[in-house]
């Protein structure tokens, strides 16, 4: 017998694969940097795609440890409408941007997910969401903040973001 309710299980198996599709958000920007030869801004998106991955399998592991079912959705790649950043260094504030906009979503949905654990007084579930993956996600957006500041910053000077993506394998 299931030790979670069937509609928290389906709500954490939303959030798994929510975290997929971050996941294939930040391939999609990892794949935009190495199509440039940018290997550094590559590796920075590879380590937050290899993030995402945790959080999803994350999530299904724990649904299965309580006896719950996981959902799956179909999940495609997102489009990504950005100039390349060689021939138009602005795009760099453009993919930052929506790094950061992804952060913000995950936090608002890992959000939910907290009320809805708490209105079951289903506090296993609360205390992954707040202590665990909520708490991650202050770091998250932080980074990507600084990572847009930092773009904002160097936009109109290519020199600087080939210093920073060289930095960045280092
Ligand atoms: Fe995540
Ligand atoms: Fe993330």
């Amino acid at each position: 017998m299931a030790n979670i309710s069937e509609s928290m299980a389906l709500a954490l198996s939303l959030q798994a694969n929510h975290e997929k599709h971050n996941e294939l958000i930040y391939n999609t920007i990892e794949t935009y940097f190495n199509e440039q030869n940018l290997s550094g801004f590559a590796k920075l998106m590879s380590d937050q795609k290899n993030g995402e991955k945790v959080h999803n399998e994350l999530l299904q592991t724990y649904i299965c440890d309580r006896s719950g079912k996981v959902t799956f959705e179909p999940i495609v790649y997102p489009k990504l409408e950005v100039d390349y950043l060689l021939g138009n260094p602005e795009s760099l504030i453009e993919i930052f941007k929506l790094v950061l906009e992804t952060e913000q979503i995950t936090t608002s949905k890992l959000t939910e997910l907290a009320k809805i654990a708490f209105a079951e007084s289903d506090f296993q579930t609360f205390d992954l969401i707040v202590n665990q993956m909520l708490k991650e996600q202050i770091e998250e957006e932080n980074l990507s903040e600084t990572w847009l500041q930092k773009a904002l910053m160097l936009s109109d000077c290519m020199p600087s973001i080939m210093l920073w993506n060289e930095s960045l394998l280092q």
